[in-house]
């Protein structure tokens, strides 16, 4: 995977997409689905929303950092998969023949298979709404991905494909960030 500008981090969260968030608890790595994500700032914070429920949430409280990255339509059974068994009872990465590739400023893996993956370190946790703030270090993209359209959870077990990309930049130049 190669690295880019950090500043396209929110690239991949503004679309809302569905996330695989990888963690490493001291132990064994896991992998989560989340289908609530939010870009908040141009700063690269952005938000997930989890809770005491997951084993995850708990590994990122304590090791304060995960890798966010973004699965492709190919991935939409994998990614619900995920979401539906918990890390404390199957080795996930083997179950869905995901491939774990070191990181560089977090123990957490990337995961080889998705289009990007962003490393990040915890701000913030707002109990009151399971906000989890993170800081975005690094965005890696996978260059060799065929398949580069993401998927979008409705919320009520169907899902979204990206379709057309319209191009509106020379219209928003004024309201863009340097680097995107
Ligand atoms: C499509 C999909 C979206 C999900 N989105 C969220 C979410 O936004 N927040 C959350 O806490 N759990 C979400 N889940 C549930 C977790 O991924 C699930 O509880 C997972 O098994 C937790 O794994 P863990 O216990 O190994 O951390 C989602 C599950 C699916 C299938």
């Amino acid at each position: 995977m190669k690295e880019v500008k950090k500043e396209k981090a929110l690239t991949f969260i503004e679309p809302g997409p569905i996330v695989l968030v990888s963690t490493f608890d001291g132990k064994k790595n896991n992998i989560m689905t989340i289908s609530w994500t939010m870009a908040i700032d141009f700063a690269q914070n952005i938000v997930i929303t989890t809770g005491p429920w997951n084993h995850s949430f708990e590994t990122i409280l304590t090791t304060k950092e995960c890798v966010v990255c973004i699965p492709t339509a190919d991935m939409l059974e994998t990614a619900v998969g995920i979401g539906m068994i918990s890390g404390t009872e199957v080795d996930k990465f083997k179950k869905f023949e995901l491939t774990p590739l070191a990181a560089k400023y977090v123990k957490a893996p990337l995961i080889g298979e998705c289009l990007a993956c962003l490393e990040c370190k915890l701000v913030e946790h707002i109990e009151r709404y399971g906000f989890i703030v993170l800081h975005v270090e690094r965005v890696v993209i996978n260059e060799t991905s065929k398949e580069r359209r993401m998927i979008h959870a409705v919320g009520d077990g169907t899902f979204i494909i990206d379709g057309e990309t319209v191009n509106l930049r020379e219209m928003m130049e004024e309201k863009l960030s340097p680097g995107l």
